[in-house]
């Protein structure tokens, strides 16, 4: 159910759940004051405890009163990339932020949107916590439809058409004296390196306690088997995800993710592509991932590979 934006406000204020359009992927919104709202977000995804909630606020002065000590370089990533699709894990005064919220950590995520919908909306509620509206496990929904999909047709959303990253925020935690990426995301490594003086690394988790709880958990996945290759043979028949630039011979079907020369629009269609494959019952598909591990297709094969992991 398509809502308007003072329907959004109304219904967050007096404690219900809505989906909202951020640049990155729709998200599912409760106001921080609503216990029995961020329950629901939980419940609705089948979103495990342990797994904690984003705080997005419309300006850095509103996340700065949750704050404990302000790690070095926070003011320059923060007004370097927000409003925008990254998220940084801060220390914070624990008891100004429901516990659910933080799974019992002493540190919350916090960012600033920059879609004019939901900065709108955040001007008028106040801080809201907003996962990625997908049930837990799926790919994020990028578009309206995707959010019906999951949540059937009578959900309240607010409609800001296709999201124009298409990719989850990019998710920073000050550490050990540095900032590490926790999350690939919508912003490559490589862009935060004259803000910091050098790239970040990424953490890629190895351990049962990441320092990113939702990596533990299967992501971004449809039904559908995905077989990840480098080199097409002849004998791979059937759907295959490829690039508008490359020839496919033995392909029953392709799909095109996009072209060679921008990642970007790569990144905004892979998860519709993704939900396009349960849409159309397709069992199994060829992925051409034949691509450079390096800017933003480093975040598209990160999700490729956890796409395509064994259920
Ligand atoms: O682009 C995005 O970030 C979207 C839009 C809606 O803003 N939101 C999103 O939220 O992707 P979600 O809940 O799907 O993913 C949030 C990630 C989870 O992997 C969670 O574990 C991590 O952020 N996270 C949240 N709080 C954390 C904390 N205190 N420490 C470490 N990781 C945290
Ligand atoms: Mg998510």
């Amino acid at each position: 159910m398509r809502i308007s934006t003072e329907e959004a406000v109304r219904l967050l204020i007096s404690g219900q759940v809505v989906a909202l359009p951020t640049e990155t992927v729709y998200g599912l919104a409760a106001s921080l004051e609503c216990s029995a709202a961020i329950d629901a977000i939980f419940q609705l995804k089948g979103r495990p405890a342990n797994n904690p909630l984003i705080i997005h606020t419309s300006s850095i002065d509103a996340i700065i009163p949750f704050l404990g000590k302000l790690p070095s370089g926070f003011r320059a990533l923060a007004e370097a990339f927000w409003p925008g699709p990254m998220t940084l894990v801060l220390p914070v005064k624990v008891a100004m932020i429901p516990v659910k919220v933080r799974a019992n950590l002493p540190t919350a995520a916090f960012r600033i949107p920059q879609h004019p919908l939901v900065r709108r909306v955040l001007e008028l509620t106040g801080p809201l916590v907003m996962p990625s509206a997908n049930l837990s496990g799926k790919p994020s929904a990028t578009a309206p439809e995707h959010v019906e999909t999951d949540f059937g047709d009578f959900f309240p959303i607010l409609d800001g058409g296709a999201c124009k990253c298409g990719l989850e925020s990019t998710i920073l935690i000050y550490q050990d004296d540095r900032w590490k990426i926790i999350r690939q995301g919508s912003l490559a490594a490589e862009i935060f390196a004259p803000v910091l003086g050098v790239k970040p690394d990424i953490d890629l988790p190895q351990s049962e306690n990441p320092l990113c709880p939702g990596q533990l958990y299967r992501h971004y996945a449809p039904n559908a088997k995905l077989k990840l290759v480098r080199e097409f043979l002849p004998e791979m028949r059937g759907v295959v995800i490829g690039y508008a630039e490359r020839m496919y011979p033995g392909a029953g079907q392709v799909i095109v993710l996009g072209s060679l020369s921008s990642p970007e629009g790569v990144a905004e269609n892979l998860y519709r592509i993704l939900r396009h494959l349960d849409q159309e019952s397709i069992q199994e598909v060829w992925v051409d991932i034949d691509v450079p591990n390096e800017g933003l297709w480093k975040t598209i094969l990160e999700r490729l590979f956890k796409a395509a992991k064994e259920k």
